[in-house]
């Protein structure tokens, strides 16, 4: 299917993975909808885009996706310029809390992230479904960025309401897909492992220690990684579906093991100078 053209929304597009994306597709001529809650870093995006490829068209949007209401408004409203959505990258999402137990994290950040990675992915589904015309076209792709974690729902200790909404995103997914039937409509899961972005930082805190410590001794994916792995799904015939893709650092072998001498390897053989963020 060529992207040419095609009405991309793209949720959580002002950073990171989503704002890949929005880069790899517009470089495919995708007309590019950007939603997320931080107007600068869209419009820098948006500005970006469309200085980097003449004729790109870019709407931006401030919406924060656990606000139905504003969704569907800010929805309806690039509808009247577009028509209609195509594809929805539904990407928003973020962990927040870490490293604390279930009963030690604040109550405002259990609502935040049940409220971000279910209501909000829901909320998006439905108002792209609805209010962008897809249900009622019976055609268009969903591509929701979900996790390695929401397949291998961990048997360890931690971040409980991250690694559920990630399996809820997952259930979701796989019967949103069931009950489409009889449309042409996809329903994707796109399962990334650790990919550098601010969501590591993020998820704790910003604590450069924990950071660190998380990322010692492998080389993570980049947010391009996922973006090339987002447009290999959306790239298929219209009768091929590439389901669920898991795109993960070599050295992620699972969620728990980490091959932590993959950077002491590659410097042995001298190319540690390429590893993202290794300092040399
Ligand atoms: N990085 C990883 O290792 C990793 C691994 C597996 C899955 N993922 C998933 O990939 C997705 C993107 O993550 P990322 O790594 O690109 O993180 P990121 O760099 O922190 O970007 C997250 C994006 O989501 C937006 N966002 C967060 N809350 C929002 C809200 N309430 N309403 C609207 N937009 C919101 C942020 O924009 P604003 O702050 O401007 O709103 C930002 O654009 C997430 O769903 C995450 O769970 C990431």
């Amino acid at each position: 299917m060529s992207l040419h053209g095609q009405n991309v929304l793209i949720t959580g597009a002002s950073m990171g993975i989503g704002a890949a994306i929005a880069r790899r597709l517009a470089a495919e001529s995708a007309t590019l909808i950007l939603f997320a809650r931080s107007g600068d870093k869209l419009k820098a995006l948006a500005d970006e885009l469309k200085s980097a490829r003449d004729g790109v068209k870019v709407f931006t949007t401030i919406v924060d996706v656990q606000d139905h209401q504003a969704l569907s408004t800010a929805v309806s409203k690039v509808v009247k310029e577009v028509d209609h959505i195509d594809l929805l990258i539904n990407n928003a999402g973020l962990a927040i809390g870490a490293p604390n137990a279930f009963p030690d994290l604040k109550i405002q950040d259990i609502i935040t992230m049940t409220g971000t990675n279910i209501n909000g992915f829901m909320f998006a589904t439905y108002a792209v479904l609805n209010e962008g015309k897809m249900k009622e076209r019976g055609k268009g792709t969903i591509l929701n960025v979900t996790s390695t974690t929401g397949l291998e729902v961990p048997p360890f200790p931690g971040e409980a309401v991250y690694h559920a909404s990630k399996a809820c995103q997952e259930a979701f997914t796989n019967v949103l897909r069931t009950e489409l039937v009889g449309t042409d409509i996809r329903v994707l899961a796109l399962r990334p492992g650790v990919v550098a972005t601010n969501f590591h930082e993020q998820r704790v805190g910003y604590d450069k220690c924990s950071y660190d410590e998380f990322m010692e001794g492998f080389e993570p994916l980049v947010a391009e990684d996922v973006a090339d792995a987002a447009a290999f799904m959306l790239n298929q015939k219209d009768r091929v579906s590439v389901k669920a893709l898991d795109v993960v650092p070599t050295a992620q072998r699972s969620l728990q093991v980490f091959d932590r001498e993959w950077n002491g390897r590659l410097c042995d053989v001298g190319i540690c100078g390429s590893i993202h963020g290794l300092k040399k």
